[in-house]
């Protein structure tokens, strides 16, 4: 059994308290009669009542870092440690009883991400990072996939959804992109995406347009994996303009490559 730092313990007895609330509440949602006004609200409730576990037990266990969440106020920003919490990532699939959601938490230290973990509560799937210390699935060590070509790649990729403006210019790159690789995979959460591709599962990943805490835990779990994390634009940083490329370094470079075209 592998010691956990005391950041990552923290973190997973957090994640583990709020994760007996979202089973309970992600099988409740199969037998709930309501409106889809009805469901947004239990959805919404649950988002906000994971946070508020997680927000609690980080706060009592560091007072003096700062937060950023999804449903919330950022507090103590100029605290040299900030947490950045997505209670539930990829929501729309937790609303529709597909088991592919999860509990993204990071630390940012003076601007870079030290540490974080993404939770699958339904597979009980721990992913970890810790900088300089590598990146793990439960107790199991992760590496990139050492796939060199996009012709035998596997690309995980989001897609626009609804109120978004840029569905013609991703269509475009989907398109390009389609062509040069074995196969693209749609899954509906950023934080898994990302954690998948330091498991070596699938090879690569895009998306445009997300948030810091889509991202900030699956960035330090691919590069401590061995992978490179990269804007859409080479020169981008992902954790600012939220477009993210994510692979091994040979993999980066040659999505960036057909994505610019
Ligand atoms: P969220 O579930 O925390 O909102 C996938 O494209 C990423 O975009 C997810 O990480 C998801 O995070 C975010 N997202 C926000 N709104 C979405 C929507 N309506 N459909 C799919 N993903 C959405
Ligand atoms: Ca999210």
């Amino acid at each position: 059994m592998r010691r956990y730092s005391p950041d990552i313990t923290i973190m997973l007895n957090a994640v583990r308290k709020a994760s007996k609330h979202i089973i309970r509440d992600f099988g409740e949602l199969e037998h709930l009669q309501v409106s889809v006004k009805g469901q947004n609200d239990f959805v919404t409730n649950v988002d906000l009542k994971v946070q508020e576990i997680i927000y609690r037990e980080l706060s009592k266990a560091r007072p003096d870092y700062g937060f950023i969440m999804e449903e919330g106020q950022s507090e103590k920003l100029s605290s040299k440690n900030i947490w950045i919490i997505d209670p539930i990532d990829g929501t729309l699939n937790f609303m529709h009883g597909l088991p592919y959601f999860s509990i993204s938490i990071a630390i940012k230290s003076n601007d870079k991400i030290i540490a974080g973990i993404i939770y699958n509560p339904v597979q009980n799937e721990f992913y970890w990072a810790e900088e300089g210390i590598g990146a793990f699935l439960n107790d199991q060590r992760l590496r990139v996939s050492a796939r060199q070509s996009l012709d035998q790649s596997l690309i995980a990729l989001g897609i626009p959804f609804l109120g978004r403006k840029n569905h013609k210019s991703h269509l475009k790159m989907q398109a390009s992109v389609m062509k040069k690789v074995a196969g693209l995979r749609r899954f509906g959460a950023a934080s898994l995406d990302l954690a998948l591709v330091a498991a070596g599962r699938v090879d690569g990943f895009w998306e445009e347009g997300l948030s810091i805490w889509d991202i900030a835990a699956g960035v330090i779990l691919v590069r401590e994996a061995g992978g490179l994390v990269s804007g859409i634009k080479k020169n981008e940083d992902p954790l600012i303009s939220g477009n993210i490329v994510a692979g091994n370094p040979k993999i980066v470079q040659a999505l960036q490559k057909v994505l610019a075209t």
